[in-house]
This record gives structure tokens, C-alpha cells and sequence, in this order.
């Protein structure tokens, strides 16, 4: 097998965000070396301590947690999402405390000192919430930040408006100012967004698969789940849920999952009804860019997340 892509995950579980995490810890592709905790979903001290009890449901406690930030780098937002993951982001489901005491370093430490210890190039960061760690990453250590081989974000909408607001995605709109420093940065970003996610929907029958297939932990992942579900089929009338998260780190994982083609995108960042549109320009093909993923093979998407969470009944 080829060596494994050292790898970060910055978050804010979240329940598409937990199955992502257990998605990576899943797959001998990668090597999920730190996750990063920002606001988001939830606020920052829930999201830091549902990513450290998701690793320990695992039995990866020995990955380390570290915090970061606690708002958007400019302007607070008006809600978070605790409506549809639930008032402490994991859908009702209480997961027993972790162990393991939360890394000392702020974040964007941790992830500089992961960076600089690595060859440049090396290291894939996943950002699967608001970009605020990574924008603050590019700010404080940018000699760090120019060592990162690929960010690939959930993020962002090309053609399918938004889903916090009509024009916005939830993690572009969480903190806009970031994302614009993100995308903007020339950092090799691919971006995931509703776009490809939308369409990838694990139905009832997949959650089943590793509900009874994939031991205690797919058990509880399909439980975390169950408020996701209801509140997509009373929302959106779908059977199954769309786990946005998950499908950005299949393209971490498996590198070419997505079709993408390079895009110029602007991030919305004016406090008007367009805040956290990312405006991508389908015209052409961008010299410079953002490489946005524009079709999914969704049903290989989902089997792939069922077949890897089916594992932990191994
Ligand atoms: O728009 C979907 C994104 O917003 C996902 O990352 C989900 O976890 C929420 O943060
Ligand atoms: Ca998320």
C-alpha cells in the first residue's frame, strides 16, 4: 500500500461531522495525526468535547484535540445550528466522557507545529465547519500554513443556493471573512459543496447496514443519526440524511473521488442578504482558483461510507 496521507480534521461536531471522523479512522488511507475543534454547529466548548468523545467511541483517544476559535473572525452570527443536530450537536445522544485530556496547544499551535514537522506538502487538512482556524492559521503562521498539501472543505455552494440562508452554505456563512481568506489564499483548496452533497444521500437501508453490521460503534453512529433523519424528512421530505461532511473526507481519503474543475470563487462577505454566498465563476476554467467539485458518483459515495463504518464490526 502506498504511504498514509497524514491528515487533520478542523470541526464542529456535529453529526455529520462525527461520521466523518469515524469515516477517516475507517480507512488505512490516512493517518488522523490531530483534529482541530472550532465553533460552528454548536459553540466551541461542545464541539471540543463531542470531538474528544467521537475519537474515544472509536478507541482513538490517542488522537489529540485541540481548541480553537470560539467565533468568526469578524462579525458574531446570529444562530447556530442546534436545531438540527441538536442542543449539544450529536443529535440527543450523550457518548461517554473521553479519557483523554484536551491538547493544552490553541489550535492553530497544534496544527503550525504538525505542519512544520512534516515534509512540505505532506499533510492533507480537512475543514469540515467555519474556516476560522484555518484563516487564523494563515495569519499567525504562514510559513506553516504554505506547508499544507491539500485543504479539502466542506464548504460552499456553486449551484444549489444555500442551506443556512437562500444564498448561503452553513460553514461559508459561519465566518465569510474566513472563508474569503481561505479560498483566496492559494492554498490547493477543494472545495465540497451542497453542490455534490445534496445529491448523496445515505438512506434509512444504508444507516441499517452499519447500525447491525458495524458493532457498538456503527450502532451508536446510526443512533447520533436518528435526529438528523427525522429532521431531513420533515424538512426536505428525503428519505435519509445528507452527511455532508462524510463526502468531503471520502475526497480527503480517496483523492479523485469528485470531479472538480478550477474555479475563481467569491465569498459574500457584505452584511446584506448575499453574506456567505460563494459566487463561483462557471464561465471559464480558472488560472489560479479554487478546484470545486462539480459531480459525484453519490451512490459509490454512500457505499463507500457504509461498507468503511460496516468495518467496526469487524
Ligand atoms: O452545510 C453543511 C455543513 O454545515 C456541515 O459541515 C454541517 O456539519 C454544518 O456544519
Ligand atoms: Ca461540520
Amino acid at each position: 500500500m502506498a504511504s498514509r496521507i497524514p491528515l487533520v480534521i478542523d470541526t464542529d461536531p456535529g453529526i455529520d461531522d462525527a461520521l466523518a471522523i469515524l469515516l477517516a479512522l475507517a480507512s488505512p488511507e490516512v493517518d488522523l495525526q490531530l483534529v482541530t475543534a472550532v465553533h460552528g454547529n454548536v459553540g466551541l466548548a461542545q464541539t471540543t468535547e463531542n470531538a474528544l468523545r467521537v475519537l474515544h467511541l472509536a478507541g482513538r483517544s490517542d488522537v489529540p484535540v485541540a481548541a480553537g476559535a470560539a467565533g468568526p473572525l469578524v462579525h458574531p452570527i446570529p444562530e447556530r445550528a442546534g436545531h438540527v443536530h441538536g442542543a449539544a450537536g450529536l443529535g440527543g445522544v450523550e457518548l461517554p466522557a473521553s479519557p483523554a485530556a484536551l491538547d493544552p496547544r490553541p489550535a492553530v499551535v497544534a496544527l503550525a507545529e504538525l505542519l512544520l514537522a512534516h515534509d512540505p506538502g505532506t499533510v492533507t487538512v480537512a475543514p469540515i465547519g467555519p474556516l476560522t482556524n484555518i484563516a487564523l492559521l494563515l495569519h499567525v503562521f504562514p510559513e506553516a500554513a504554505a506547508r499544507i498539501g491539500r485543504v479539502v472543505w466542506m464548504g460552499g455552494s456553486a449551484t444549489r443556493g444555500g442551506n443556512v440562508t437562500a444564498a448561503a452554505e452553513f460553514n461559508a456563512w459561519a465566518d465569510p471573512e474566513a472563508a474569503a481568506a481561505v479560498l483566496g489564499s492559494g492554498l490547493p483548496v477543494t472545495m465540497v459543496g451542497l453542490d455534490v452533497t445534496l445529491p448523496t444521500v445515505l438512506t434509512e437501508t444504508g444507516i441499517a447496514r452499519f447500525r447491525d453490521g458495524g458493532g457498538h460503534v456503527g450502532a451508536t453512529a446510526a443512533g447520533v443519526l436518528r435526529q438528523y433523519v427525522d429532521a431531513a424528512r420533515d424538512r426536505y421530505g428525503i428519505d435519509g440524511v445528507v452527511v455532508h461532511d462524510a463526502l468531503a473526507l471520502t475526497e480527503a481519503i480517496v483523492p479523485g473521488t469528485l470531479t472538480t474543475v478550477r474555479r475563481d470563487v467569491v465569498v459574500g462577505t457584505t452584511l446584506g442578504a448575499a453574506r456567505g454566498q460563494t459566487l463561483v465563476d462557471r464561465r471559464s476554467v480558472a488560472e489560479h482558483g479554487v478546484e470545486v467539485a462539480e459531480a459525484v458518483d453519490s451512490a459509490a459515495a454512500v457505499e463507500f461510507l457504509v461498507s468503511r463504518l460496516e468495518t467496526y464490526g469487524a
